[in-house]
């Protein structure tokens, strides 16, 4: 079960009533990148605990905050700390009446609903949209599974492969509604074209291109990190990188009609060789995020400067 279009409408609205802003880009920063925010100006500020119907954030490295403010002079939302699938759902139960129409009231049981991870996960997304968001710019921090990958390289997203997925985890299992997007949606254009080249002008520019690659991201459930033959059969695969976000906020901003700019930042290789002694772990993840943190920062700005609007 996933939430209702008038429960998203119900948070969308409030937020609308409490802040002045109008973004029509919305930034999602990974573990460790929460920075992002801050160089927002003129900023309006909400706790996730404060929003009504929001989830909360549960993990280390994330904040739970939504902040609005602009960049560059535009209109941005930033979400500082994300929801993963691997936070578990049991946690965001809800209840409601039963709808039926039972003659006999005794039947009439009440309903307890469970939402999915995904929905949780990705129901930002959909506040974003009905906020106005025209464009999403997903980040994340990702293992690097790519040989000629070093950590601190900042990979353009240009596919993905949703692992989840192949066993029915996608975010927009269940009713399809609509207003917002098709029942199957196209996902072979998910990263925009445009906004990668314009990207890799900006890390020309700036000077990046030594530590800016483009590539495939394979998003796996978590928590726990890949084995060494996980990290292998995922290389033979096709994918260049490994975490555990971004495709199903992908998935959604592309079904609802949004632009999506994705990028991760290698925090660390993931471990392909059984004679290696190096071991994945946050902590490493969240001090390579720090390291690159002012560089992100700038070819962000950067890139939102020069997106335009639809
Ligand atoms: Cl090595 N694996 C996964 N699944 N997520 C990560 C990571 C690795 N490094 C950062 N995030």
């Amino acid at each position: 079960m996933g939430y209702t279009y008038e429960e998203y409408k119900v948070t969308a609205d409030w937020l609308l009533a409490n802040t002045e802003h109008r973004p029509l880009i919305a930034i999602i920063c990974g573990s460790g990148l929460g920075g992002l925010a801050e160089i927002l100006k003129d900023q309006k500020v909400f706790s996730y605990s404060d929003i009504p119907n929001f989830p909360q954030s549960t993990v280390h490295g994330h904040a739970g905050r939504l902040v609005f403010g602009t960049l560059k002079g535009k209109s941005c939302v930033c979400m500082q700390g994300r929801f993963h699938l691997y936070e578990g759902y049991p946690i965001w139960k809800r209840q409601t009446k039963s709808a039926g129409k039972s003659a006999n009231k005794l039947l009439t049981l009440s309903r307890s609903v469970e939402f999915s991870a995904e929905h949780l996960v990705t129901f930002p997304i959909r506040i974003f949209r009905l906020l106005g968001v025209e464009t999403a710019i997903v980040t994340n921090a990702a293992g690097g599974l790519n040989e000629n990958y070093k950590v601190g390289d900042i990979m353009l997203i240009k596919d993905h492969l949703n692992m989840p997925g192949f066993a029915g985890n996608n975010p927009l299992v269940g009713p399809n509604d609509e207003r917002f997007g098709l029942r199957f949606p196209c996902m072979s254009d998910a990263y925009d074209r445009d906004l990668r080249k314009l990207a890799k002008t900006v890390a020309r520019d700036l000077g990046y291109s030594d530590f800016l690659k483009e590539g495939v991201y394979c998003v796996l459930g978590g928590p726990s990190f890949e084995t060494i033959a996980e990290c292998n059969m995922l290389k033979r695969l096709g994918a260049d990188a490994v975490g555990m976000s971004t495709v199903h906020e992908v998935i959604v901003a592309r079904h609802c009609g949004m632009r999506v700019f994705g990028l991760s930042l290698i925090t660390n290789k993931a471990v392909m060789d059984y004679n290696s002694e190096s071991k994945a772990n946050h902590e490493e993840v969240l001090q390579t995020g720090r390291e690159r943190a002012s560089q992100l920062e700038e070819m962000i700005s950067r890139l939102v400067e020069g997106i335009e609007p639809n």
